[in-house]
């Protein structure tokens, strides 16, 4: 049995400056979708579009923290928590996509920060939590490469209103779910499925990353830039070769076609030739020099872990892929999720070993339960406690092997709205009622805080 099934945590197993952090998104806890000159986003429409969220649900009010962020930032003092993870959104800042930047936009970000600022908590912005101005989508989205140029300028617009403060800078958050689930699998905005145009966003997001690292560098010498993928092992369903084969492509598809490129090696080449034949026209997106821009050096990498796969080889499953996911015997949680903490020790023992970024957070992972509130509305979520203190010790685990992890930040602040699956899935260490606009910290997010502080173990 590994230290992550059995351990528990105490804060001073930890680097002494370890960020403890939550994270959050824009269109998932905001609301006032239509205030202070902000544009509708992919995230409005698709939501706004029949049969695309779960229940009908938009993020038109979500946990309304547009007008609540006193109360929100409060919680996260009254923790202890030292860190916070949000994102920008670029409809607010730059409500036409390019050009003009929305002073009353940013101001919003500008009130966040110093909110945060004086509570003692560092923030870490990023910059793409797959709210693109629907305006940009109407042009072509991810897939026009001039989408990676206003990406860009609007860096610069953030960067140059918050980076006197702001030290730590994530500019895209999973790009494989906004280029995948969004325009291959259809289950993300902008819905749409189509390998090729899925590859094509992949390369103008890396590719936006690197104008963007440049952009913030040039507006706040002593950033720290990063970017922050979603990762997870992809474990054979046996030694067959035919299985081993199948977990190689997925580890190419999810992990590979990524942290290639943006440490150096460009894309993998085992995946563009099993991607040729569906997507001959791909390559041809990839010009000269982007794959230097891409590989521009970071000072950090964020990795959101919430699984591992395991993978059978399966001709005709998956489409190109020919492969299926086995569901091994385990626990789960309410988002049918294997509970696997040993998956993110390995993950970041592996970034480490193969990719080695400088510093490596993580900068996601937490996990729905159904929770039942008691009488008196509190929530005793020893489910959630207990994922995550074993993920946190898998972190611990990863630090003693010379990973140089320097953060956590719990997926959610607050329950949310949960993308395709609207109100549904509940993450948060905070309970949010959402008739009232009720916060109530879970004991999840109450141990949490006690770890923060010093006062487990
Ligand atoms: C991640 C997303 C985050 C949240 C969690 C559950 O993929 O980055 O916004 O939805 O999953």
């Amino acid at each position: 049995m590994t230290v992550s099934e059995t351990g528990t945590v105490r804060k001073a197993d930890f680097p002494a400056d370890f960020a403890w952090g939550t994270a959050t998104a824009a269109y998932q806890i905001e609301g006032a979708v239509a205030e202070d000159g902000r544009s509708p986003s992919i995230w409005d429409t698709f939501a706004h579009t029949r049969g695309r969220v779960k229940g009908g649900d938009t993020g038109d009010v979500a946990c309304d923290h547009y007008h609540r962020w006193r109360e929100d930032l409060d919680l996260m003092a009254g923790l202890g928590l030292n860190a916070y993870r949000l994102s920008v959104a670029w409809p607010r800042v730059v409500p036409d996509g390019r050009g003009a930047v929305n002073r009353r936009g940013l101001d919003f970000y500008d009130r966040l920060t110093d909110g945060l600022l004086e509570r003692g908590i560092a923030p870490y912005v990023t910059l793409y939590h797959w709210d693109l101005p629907q305006v940009l989508q109407d042009a072509g989205g991810w897939a026009n490469r001039d989408t990676a140029h206003a990406f860009a300028q609007y860096a610069d617009a953030v960067a140059g209103r918050l980076g006197d403060r702001v030290r730590g800078w994530v500019t895209h958050n999973e790009p494989w779910c906004a280029a995948f689930l969004g325009h291959m699998m259809g289950v993300h905005a902008p819905g749409l499925s189509d390998l090729e145009t899925a590859l094509r966003a992949s390369h103008h997001l890396l590719l936006s990353h690197g104008l963007a690292t440049g952009a913030i560098r040039a507006a706040v010498p002593n950033a720290q830039v990063g970017i922050t993928l979603i990762l997870g092992p992809q474990h054979a369903a046996s030694d067959r070769e035919g299985d081993v084969a199948a977990a190689r492509r997925g580890d190419g598809f999810l992990n590979r076609w990524f942290l290639d490129p943006l440490y150096g090696r460009g894309y993998p080449a085992d995946m563009l030739e099993l991607y040729r034949p569906h997507a001959p026209a791909f390559e041809s997106a990839i010009q000269h020099g982007d794959l230097d821009l891409i590989a521009v050096p970071t000072d950090f990498l964020g990795v959101n872990y919430y699984q591992r796969s395991v993978v059978k080889h399966f001709p005709g499953g998956r489409g190109f892929m020919n492969s299926t996911q086995l569901r091994p015997p385990g626990e789960y949680t309410a988002f049918d999720w294997e509970v696997y903490p040993d998956g993110l020790r390995e993950i970041l023992a592996r970034v480490h070993k193969e990719y080695a970024p400088p510093v490596l957070y993580v900068t996601e992972n937490g996990a729905a339960y159904d929770d039942r509130p008691d009488t008196d509305g509190q929530v005793h979520d020893e489910d959630r406690r207990r994922y995550l203190e074993r993920h946190l010790a898998a972190c611990r685990e990863a630090i003693e092997g010379g990973v140089p992890l320097r953060g956590y930040f719990a997926w959610s602040l607050l329950d949310n709205f949960e993308w395709a699956e609207g109100y549904s899935k509940r993450f948060g260490l905070v309970r949010v009622d959402y008739e009232t606009g009720r916060r109530t910290v879970k004991d999840s997010g109450a141990w949490y805080g006690r770890l923060a502080r010093g006062e487990t173990g």
